[in-house]
């Protein structure tokens, strides 16, 4: 039986990677950015041509939440037309609804007023007041495919135990405390993460079952002070050296308010009866991650 032809973008990624990895059963077509960019119509046009993909699968954007805060309401920008013109030029180019669209937590606000963790019905907002200016583009993006008859898989924090282009929400304060400069910890934001493995095998389900709709992979909710604080301890440092602090204390210094969402994560119990799948909590999934070879160095 021939294999399922996928299109993967920004599949050089944390996440698109592992998945490429993991996935075997399936044809893949990897065009990697510059050569291939979702932003170029034209580009995007001709790969989609070429190949005649049965699905595609958007990993491809503009993901440092930081430097995208800069851009704020800049819609001739890099995030604005990496995330919004680079999607909107996939559904342009490909009639068929199973495209799969990889979205985030931070389309919802994470505030008081609307608080997470969130279900996948929930309603998202159409007003960017009260999120980064990442997270409005992706909550765009998220409207073009669903207007398409697209999926999203909402993701947050995705964590692997190997990836040296970039630091994840786990390697990264680990390596700060292995050179002793981690920094204090928020010890009442709630937070999730999603095991990349997971989010791997939750793509692979959608396609082997033609499924559709909105689907959330994520552990259940901590904060970032108890999950660095188990992964250390975990792993043999002594966690009583790291230092808590309160998100609501460090945001009485930030102007930028809406870039540490105090009441994030994902709800995940439709996609589980829908997919037929489990979710690790984040306390296994940190224990499989120190199997596969985790380590403070
Ligand atoms: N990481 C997180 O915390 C997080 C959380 C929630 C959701 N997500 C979502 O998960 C998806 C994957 O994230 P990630 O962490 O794997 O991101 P990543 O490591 O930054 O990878 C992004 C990929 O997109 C490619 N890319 C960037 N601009 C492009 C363009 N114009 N045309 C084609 N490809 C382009 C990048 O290529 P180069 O490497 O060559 O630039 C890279 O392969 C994204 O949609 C992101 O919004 C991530």
């Amino acid at each position: 039986m021939s294999k399922i032809k996928i299109l993967v973008t920004g599949a050089s990624g944390l996440v698109g990677s592992r998945f490429v990895e993991l996935a075997k059963n399936y044809q893949f077509c990897t065009p990697e950015f510059p050569k291939f960019d979702i932003t170029d119509e034209k580009s995007v046009k001709n790969i989609i041509s070429e190949f005649n993909p049965e699905w595609i699968i958007n990993f491809a954007a503009f993901t440092d939440v930081n430097a995208a805060e800069s851009q704020m309401g800049d819609e001739n920008g890099s995030v604005w037309k990496i995330n919004v013109e680079g999607t909107n030029n996939l559904v342009k180019a490909f009639p068929s609804k199973k495209i799969i669209q990889i979205s985030t937590d931070m389309v919802f606000p994470g505030n008081e007023a609307t608080p997470g963790p969130y279900a996948e019905n929930d309603k998202t907002p159409d007003v960017k007041d009260y999120l980064t200016w990442y997270g409005w583009t992706k909550n765009r993006a998220e409207k073009i495919i669903l207007n398409h008859g697209g999926s999203i898989l909402r993701i947050i924090y995705p964590v692997r135990a190997h990836y040296d282009t970039k630091l994840d929400y786990l390697r990264g304060p680990l390596k700060k405390f292995s050179e002793g400069t981690i920094y204090p910890l928020f010890n009442d934001q709630q937070v999730c993460i999603a095991f990349i493995d997971q989010i791997a095998e939750t793509i692979q389900r959608i396609i082997d079952t033609d499924n559709s709709g909105i689907f959330h992979c994520s552990s259940d909710t901590t904060t970032p002070y108890e999950l660095i604080s188990y992964a250390v301890d975990k792993l043999g440092g002594d966690a009583s050296t790291i230092k808590q602090i309160s998100v609501y204390e460090f945001l009485k210094t930030q102007t930028n308010k809406n870039r540490y969402p105090v009441w994030g994560g994902l709800k995940t119990v439709k996609t589980e009866e829908k997919l037929d799948l489990h979710y690790y909590t984040w306390q296994t999934i940190v224990e499989i991650l120190i199997a596969q070879g985790l380590s403070l160095n």
